[in-house]
């Protein structure tokens, strides 16, 4: 059976540059197909691997990436401008502990992580989907939840936001009602050091709240 997704092809400008940076950094920085190695990801510098869905146009990555060099971010969005953006910011910064995946993270996790691999799956500001008949393409949905869930390793966190209040509502019910996960406390309160990525800048700027949310998978 299709998976339902949760996404919309959408296009984007690409320019020459983007172009550029597809066919000449995309093969060097992007997580290759097959079993994802978490081990042979950890080594040297970095000792934990995050990953995060849907990075829009990688601002948010390139801080978390600068600000703790010793983790490594695979960083996953379909939007082809987006990572062509982020590519072009790795190279321009010499950021060594970004990975990419161009393609839809559910798969990714689906059939490249294994169970308990990771240190920490980040979702922020994911696509509202506030139609009703739109709903079922929610990443914060039981079934997809269960998944990441799954990949997270004990005491792994799952750390969403969103500026969208109906969608904050749901998924805190979501987020609670899965039995692998509990509700975290983190020292920093829920934002944690979440940088401000662009689509939250917008939310706030239209006047909307942004809600936090973040559990712990269970031991
Ligand atoms: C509303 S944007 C938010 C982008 C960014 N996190 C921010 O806050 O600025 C949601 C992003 O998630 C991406 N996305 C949605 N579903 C996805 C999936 N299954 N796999 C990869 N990317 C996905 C979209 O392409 C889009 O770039």
């Amino acid at each position: 059976m299709q998976e339902i997704r949760t996404f919309h092809p959408r296009r984007g400008r690409m320019t020459p540059a983007h172009f550029d940076a597809l066919n000449r950094l995309l093969p060097q920085w992007q997580i290759p197909a097959g079993t994802l190695d978490v081990l042979s990801l950890t080594s040297g510098a970095t000792n934990a691997v995050v990953v995060e869905i849907g990075f829009g146009v990688g601002d948010a990555t390139i801080e978390m990436a600068q600000r703790d060099p010793q983790t490594l971010i695979i960083a996953i969005d379909v939007h082809t401008p987006g990572v062509a953006q982020l590519l072009l910011a790795i190279e321009r910064l010499g950021l060594t502990n970004i990975r990419l995946v161009h393609d839809d993270a559910v798969v990714f996790l689906r059939q490249q992580v294994p169970e308990a691999a990771l240190a920490e799956i980040r979702v922020f500001f994911p696509d509202p989907w506030p139609k009703a008949r739109h709903h079922k393409r929610r990443l914060i949905r039981p079934e997809l939840v269960t998944l990441m869930a799954q990949r997270l390793a004990p005491d792994g966190i799952l750390h969403c936001a969103t500026d969208w209040a109906p969608y904050a509502e749901v998924m805190l019910e979501v987020l609670a009602a899965e039995p692998l996960l509990t509700r975290a406390t983190p020292d920093m309160g829920e934002r944690r050091n979440r940088p401000m990525t662009k689509f939250e800048r917008t939310g706030i700027h239209q006047g909307r709240e942004v809600s936090d949310l973040v559990f712990r998978r269970l031991v």
